[in-house]
């Protein structure tokens, strides 16, 4: 069953059936201010932190499950009736009422046909400004007047999460509202800045800033009582909850179409009049419009690809490049799962997502890797979870601080190494070699930045504290400690040993070596080529068991992932990992991915392990006490996903991994909602895994590291395209039933029109290489602003 589909022209995706079985969302924003919002307009907003700067209030985790958001109503003053233009909260007769909800980059539009009447409510926050504007239009499609009244409506937020959800004998006295001016304005008495602020383009005929007056006691936001009985109350007070609502009548005869722009914003009321000034002009919304578009335009060309595969290019070229960068600017902490309560950076999932797009978005990568190695201590470890915001304060306690809050002190932020994670930092450096890859900016290794703790090193040295880290912290048999948790949060091992770190560990190492060989640091390449053979040579005698390898030791030395298991017997991450790696070789390599495929593949992706556990186990963590088949414990984990989508190409097996590729691709699930029932435009954390009789539903869209991780897999080993320091290296491993495909990719300024040819259906292997005409070894780096036609010939 599907309810919608891909507009690729427009670059969205077209809801037209709404009664969709669960939230289906969008980001607005790419600066500051930012707006979460589902297919009924439910979500919320915040200005930098969705902790500690909300603008508007959500109810996670609630009923109904996207309340409140941005509401627009329609009443019919001659009949009384009244509508939302979204489906949501009124919920109109679908028999009666028609409604469709187009997401595209940064903007959402709803659009409803009910009563002779087309609406529509276009929600987008511009750059350069804080601010969601509201641009919505009503017809009258019908043949008689229409005399309609509009009301909107939205919940102001008290700024913090934590405010907003405890000690109300507190908090329900220190903000207020009125209404001046034809502006609403919020202000938060405890806190010197801030205000927020609510207005139009029209001269509004009613208003209501209290929640609790414009709803009505006993009512929700399906049956305001202001709505219903046509006219707002002009509520205003100090202390209460707060709203956004102004009232607009007006008269529509036949073929009139009426426009107006609501803005909610970041500031003052003076903020808010200039703000209505600017956007009641239509030419600066619609110009508005253009700027976001050239802002998603100008990254999706960076690299546009066109192949046989209608999904992955619509994923690619437009929705997991945009599930990535939202990824790289929210950093995972606003969504209808995440709603906010936890801010800062997650290291090892801001490393990944930095890692994965250096090419659409170079600055802000660079800022999350240098906001990372700042949250390194100087022994070599992250900051599991960390607030950037810490280490660049002047001093603390300039901001207003709760009362009812307890503050934490400096020093207990930076943690000891018993709550390392024992790949968080890994991740880094592969982050770090391929920011340098795509820009060619060799001298940001030298870059001087403070470590969490005190002191500070360069890039490089950064680097090299992260490889010792791990060198240092292995176990009895020589790999390396899983410590508080690896990638997998639920596998709590301590002192016990984890593969997957091993194997990660080792691949670290080789992305460093080249690095430190372009800087000519030869002891150091030395040292870490040793280090590296060393941590090879462990992996493949400790780790391997019969058929595959292990996922690792508990600290009683009992091993976890062997033959013998009977629960949690295959796991992903070791396997992909010791291939992707590089780590494993021959025969070990080609066994492990056969293993893979054989126990883990499902149609709707691999499981992370099988069979899942039962018996609650401390010794291997978390893991054990999950239920089977959802999250870690034996569900389509979508973020290891792409590692062995990856390692088959490691292989040269195209087929396979095309075949891995389409198992978990959401754009193949758009007519199968009845069961994935999440949005098919984003790679959700997980889909249940086959030992739940949910098998096949996704949860988590978004905020999960199989964005960037797919898009990386996808367009680096699958399609294989990969800048180096000094070249651009193409080495396509692709299924053997496609002729070829074509790609233009933007790097260091010059332009690569390139097109892969297959004839003689390979899965991979180049046999010619022609750059403009002449067969080359590989493809130079171009001065900046050339176009270069590359053709490559498989085979
Ligand atoms: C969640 C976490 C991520 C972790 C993964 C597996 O997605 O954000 O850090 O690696 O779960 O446990």
């Amino acid at each position: 069953m599907k309810y919608g589909h891909f507009d690729n022209e427009h670059r969205e995706y077209v809801i037209d059936r709404i009664d969709l079985p669960t939230s289906w969302t969008n980001y607005l924003g790419v600066e500051k201010f930012a707006t979460v919002i589902n297919h009924t307009a439910g979500g919320y907003s915040f200005y930098d932190s969705p902790e500690y700067h909300r603008i508007s209030r959500f109810r996670g985790n609630a009923v109904p499950m996207d309340r409140p958001g941005y509401y627009v109503y329609l009443r019919d003053r001659d009949t009384k009736d009244y509508f939302s233009i979204t489906w949501q909260p009124v919920g109109k007769d679908l028999q009666k009422a028609h409604y469709t909800c187009r997401h595209g980059l940064s903007y959402t539009v709803y659009e409803c046909e009910y009563d002779d009447l087309f609406c529509s409510q276009k929600m987008s926050v511009p750059r350069g400004e804080n601010v969601l504007l509201w641009d919505v239009k009503v017809k009258n499609t019908g043949d008689r007047e229409r005399n309609l009244s509009l009301f909107t409506y939205l919940e102001f937020s008290f700024h913090s999460i934590a405010i907003d959800n405890q000690n109300f004998q507190m908090s329900l006295y220190c903000a207020g509202s009125s209404c001046r001016d034809g502006i609403i304005e919020e202000d938060l008495y405890y806190e010197p800045e801030g205000y927020q602020f609510f207005t139009s383009s029209v001269e509004p005929d009613g208003f209501d800033c209290v929640r609790d007056k414009f709803l009505g006691t006993y009512h929700t936001e399906t049956d305001p009582v202001a709505v219903s009985q046509g006219k707002c109350s002009g509520s205003e007070e100090k202390g209460g909850n707060h709203c956004g609502s102004l009232q607009k009548d007006f008269t529509l005869q036949p073929g009139e179409e009426i426009r107006m722009i609501f803005m909610l914003g970041e500031g003052r009321r003076a903020e808010g009049q200039r703000i209505r000034r600017k956007y009641s002009d239509f030419d600066a919304v619609d110009a508005s419009y253009e700027d976001l578009a050239r802002y998603w335009e100008e990254k999706a060309s960076r690299l546009r690809i066109n192949t046989p595969h209608e999904g992955m290019n619509t994923l690619i070229n437009i929705w997991t490049l945009y599930q990535s960068e939202i990824n790289v600017m929210f950093s995972r902490f606003a969504s209808f799962i995440e709603v906010g309560g936890r801010t800062g950076l997650g290291y090892r999932d801001t490393a990944q997502d930095a890692m994965t797009i250096p090419h659409s978005n170079p600055e802000k990568c660079r800022e999350r890797i240098l906001q990372l190695l700042n949250g390194l201590v100087s022994q070599g470890y992250g900051l599991h979870l960390f607030d950037p915001a810490w280490f660049e304060e002047e001093e603390e306690g300039d901001s207003f601080k709760s009362p009812t809050v307890i503050p934490v002190s400096k020093a207990d932020r930076v943690h000891g190494r018993e709550d390392a994670c024992a790949d968080d930092a890994l991740w880094l450096i592969a982050a770090i070699t391929e920011y340098i890859k795509e820009t060619g900016d060799l001298s940001f290794a030298g870059k001087l930045v403070p470590f969490a703790d005190g002191g500070e090193g360069t890039v490089y040295e950064h680097m090299k504290k992260i490889l010792d880290f791990s060198a240092e912290e292995v176990g009895k048999n020589g790999v390396c400690k899983g410590l508080r948790a690896d990638w997998n949060d639920c596998l709590n091992l301590g002192g016990g040993e984890s593969a997957m770190v091993s194997f990660l560990h080792y691949w670290a190492i080789m992305n460093f070596i080249p690095l430190a060989e372009r800087l000519g640091r030869e002891e150091d390449v030395k040292h870490y080529t040793r280090m590296g053979e060393k941590v090879k040579e462990i992996c493949d005698t400790v780790l391997w068991d019969k058929e595959w390898f292990i996922r690792g030791i508990t600290k009683e030395g009992k091993k976890i992932g062997t033959f013998e298991d009977k629960e949690g017997r295959v796991h992903l991450e070791s396997n992909a990992w010791a291939v992707l790696s590089g780590a494993a070789k021959g025969e070990k390599a080609q066994k492990a991915m056969e293993a893979v495929d054989q126990y883990l593949y499902t149609p709707w992706g691999l499981l992370l392990n099988t069979p899942a556990y039962t018996k609650v186990d401390p010794s291997i963590g978390f893991i054990t006490k999950v239920y089977p088949g959802l999250k870690e414990n034996s569900s389509v984990f979508s973020h290891p996903n792409p590692w062995a989508w990856a390692a088959e190409c490691v292989l040269g097996n195209g087929n396979t991994a095309m075949k891995f590729y389409d198992a978990l691709c959401p754009y193949n699930q758009n007519d199968k909602i009845e069961i994935r029932e999440a949005e098919p435009y984003s790679y959700c954390q997980f889909i249940v895994g086959k030992d739940h009789k949910e098998h096949g539903r996704a949860r988590h869209p978004f905020m999960t590291g199989s964005g960037g991780w797919s898009y990386f897999s996808a367009t680096r080993y699958m399609l294989g395209i990969r800048p180096d320091y000094d070249f651009l290296n193409i080495d396509p491993c692709i299924p053997d039933t496609w002729d070829g495909f074509e790609a233009t990719r933007i790097w260091r300024g010059a332009t690569y029109e390139i097109e892969v040819k297959n004839p003689e259906h390979v899965q991979k292997g180049v046999k010619t290489l022609c750059v403009d005409g002449v067969i080359r070894e590989s493809i130079p780096v171009f001065p900046e602003g050339g176009t270069h036609r590359v053709e490559i010939i498989m085979g």
